[in-house]
């Protein structure tokens, strides 16, 4: 498949993704029983994933979402920019921070810091994909859905300049 300039195959399947998500969401019931954590995506490329996820936990949770970005192209920019903010109280709240990829980790690193300053009773981070070989900071991302190779990839939530996120597989870049 072809977006732009750079050719795509499939690389996680839809099916492998929704099982998955179900047993993120699971955890997250199990780990959070009685305490109705407040669950934060970052948005954009966390929607599809934070949609899906937020449907198959099966406690009381509260959502809310913050904007962040990062990325031009390919490449990370190393400099987040943080769009819009949140709009809650989270002092004395359980929060979960959820995004699509973490890749540097320079995003969930600015944002999990800010949040801190906000005194949530605790705060864990949870992303879809992992790219370790990848990571600059030191993060502790308590859940994780899959741990990938540091590849270009784009669907489910993950865009290649602004395109692909609607698509309900995730693809990796073929060749570079
Ligand atoms: P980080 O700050 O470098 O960890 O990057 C985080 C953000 O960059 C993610 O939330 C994504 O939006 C974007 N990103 C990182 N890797 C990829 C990728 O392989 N494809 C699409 N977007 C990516
Ligand atoms: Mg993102």
């Amino acid at each position: 498949m072809k977006i732009k300039d750079k050719e795509f195959g499939v690389f996680i399947q839809q099916s492998s993704i929704e099982k998955r998500v179900r047993e993120l969401a699971a955890q997250i019931s199990e780990d959070y029983k009685g305490l109705d954590p407040v669950i934060i995506p970052i948005l954009n490329g966390a929607f599809l994933f934070a949609s899906d996820l937020v449907k198959e936990i099966s406690i009381p949770c509260e959502l809310s979402f913050v904007k962040a970005s990062s990325y031009s192209g390919m490449e990370s920019t190393g400099n987040v920019k943080k769009v819009f903010g949140l709009d809650m109280n989270l002092k004395s709240r359980h929060v979960i921070l959820v995004d699509d990829i973490v890749d540097t980790g320079l995003t969930m690193d600015v944002i999990v810091k800010d949040l801190k300053s906000l005194q949530p009773a605790s705060i864990e981070m949870m992303t879809l994909l992992l790219k370790p070989e990848a990571l600059q900071k030191q993060l502790h991302v308590k859940y994780v859905g899959f741990t990938i190779p540091n590849n270009f990839v784009v669907g489910y939530g993950l865009d290649y300049e602004g395109l692909g996120r609607n698509l309900k597989d995730i693809y990796q870049i073929v060749g570079r």
